[in-house]
């Protein structure tokens, strides 16, 4: 690298012995960037990163992580400060508007939070069409689709998005738990304008006409500081999907539609379910963890110890370290003894001294032990996804935000490498 603090550049020496000067960007926690952005027009040269392991596809103001060293901050707050002191409802604000929320801010965020949570009367009739087997990840994301056709002024982007926003992370948590509510075959449970953001999702969650429902504050403080760690991650797939999508001028909902989809893979937000389905195999074939971790590591049948292991972190990830000690909190609280607990709990401790595990920095993810949290909540494995979706939301809506606003966005377009069949001639079918 040559020149002054400020205007850093990167030489690059082609095959041709061609030298190009590339300026390079220096992020505030002194991350470094080659910006290529001229690099193809000057020389014709592109360049190759499958997986998009080393690719900035924007500068962000949002999150901040050190996989490294295992820091997690949004907007410069530590996540540990946050998941202790603060709750869903702040963080979502802090993250979409980039300040924590005065006393009034948050009062009115709040208050419009509470007033869009019904969903159009005519969408009910989309829950009934569902087989009652259906996963509620492929329900929300098709829900969360329909909300465009109810607000059609979302297809302009002049239009009020603050509005678009709330309604958004407002109804998101009504479609989550009607969604609940239709597979289980339960009467659905409208929104109470009394109860605050997760009271009112465990509300709609587990309380039936029939009876009284008391919110359990255990339960609440739990949920908020679940949807809190789960929040934001910068470029992970599901927020660049949904910056992808939203880069072609894809409205609001559909933007986030498509980053729920690429949330329910088992390598990213579906990692919880898989999490605990590993679990009760192992369980069921007699708690044999040792060889199931073996098979692991021979790579037998391509399987992945779930829950371990992040692109990104290459030490402890901060949200699983949090989550282990919530586990066992809410756990003793609720005097639930999970045998699931036990074995994860196993695994870890060899796993964590295991050469195939140490080597390769495999360490517990925030999946690991969120499963074991949300089945003590008693909220259902396949529902799981649909927690991280939820907390997700406000970190996929501050991205959209930030790439809505940023005068410099392009529609995402990625170059490729051709490495098909050069041109031939079209064989007619009666010579082939
Ligand atoms: N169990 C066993 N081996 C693993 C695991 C694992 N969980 N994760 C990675 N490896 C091995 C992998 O086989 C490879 O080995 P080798 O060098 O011999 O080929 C090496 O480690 C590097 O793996 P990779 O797949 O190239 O790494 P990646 O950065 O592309 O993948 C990951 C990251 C999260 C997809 C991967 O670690 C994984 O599949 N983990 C299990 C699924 C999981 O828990 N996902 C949730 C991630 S956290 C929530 C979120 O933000 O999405």
């Amino acid at each position: 690298m040559a020149g002054s603090e400020k205007k850093l550049t990167a030489k690059l020496v082609l095959p041709d012995s061609k030298e190009v000067q590339l300026p390079v960007t220096v992020g505030t926690e002194d991350e470094h960037a080659i910006d290529i952005r001229s690099l193809r027009q000057e020389t014709g040269y592109i360049t190759l990163d499958t997986g998009y392991m080393n690719t900035g596809s924007t500068t962000s103001a949002i999150t901040y992580l050190d996989g490294e060293q295992g820091i997690l901050r949004y907007r410069g707050y530590p996540i540990e400060e946050l998941a202790e002191k603060s709750n869903f409802v702040e963080t979502a604000y802090l993250l979409i508007n980039g300040q924590l929320p005065t006393v009034a801010e948050r009062e009115v965020f709040g208050r419009m939070l509470t007033r869009h949570s019904l969903i159009h009367e005519d969408m009910h009739q989309f829950f009934a069409g569902y087989p009652p087997t259906s996963h509620p990840m492929a329900v929300l994301s098709a829900m969360v689709t329909s909300l465009s056709a109810y607000y059609p002024d979302s297809l302009d982007r002049n239009s009020s998005m603050d509005l678009h926003i709330t309604r958004l992370l407002s109804k998101v948590r009504t479609i989550a738990a009607f969604a609940y509510k239709k597979s289980i075959g339960q009467p659905l449970i409208y929104p109470k304008n009394s109860l605050n953001y997760c009271g009112n999702f465990l509300h709609m969650m587990f309380a039936v006409p029939s009876e009284d429902y008391e919110i359990s504050p255990i339960l609440e403080k739990a949920v908020n500081q679940l949807l809190i760690l789960h929040a934001d991650h910068e470029q992970n797939c599901s927020t660049s999907t949904v910056r992808m999508v939203g880069s072609s001028g894809a409205n609001l909902y559909a933007s986030i539609a498509a980053g729920i989809l690429a949330l329910w893979g088992p390598l990213h937000g579906g990692a919880n379910q898989a999490v605990i389905e590993m679990l009760e195999e192992i369980k069921s074939s007699g708690t044999d963890y040792k060889k199931f971790l073996d098979d692991v590591k021979n790579k037998r049948d391509n399987r992945r110890l779930m829950g371990f292991g992040h692109r990104v972190y290459k030490n402890f990830d901060p949200r699983a370290k949090i989550l282990k000690k919530m586990c066992d909190e809410v756990l003793n609280h609720l005097g639930v003894k999970d045998p699931l607990l036990d074995i994860a709990k196993s695994m870890e401790e060899v796993a964590l001294k295991d050469d195939y595990f140490v080597s390769k920095k495999l360490y517990p993810n925030v999946d690991f032990y969120s499963g074991i949290i949300y089945r003590a909540l008693g909220i259902p494995t396949n529902m799981f996804t649909v927690m991280f979706a939820l907390g997700r939301l406000p970190g996929w809506i501050a991205h959209w935000k930030e790439m809505v606003d940023d005068k410099d966005t392009k529609i995402g377009r990625p170059r490729q490498i051709y490495t098909g069949e050069r041109v031939r001639k079209y064989v007619p079918i009666d010579q082939r």
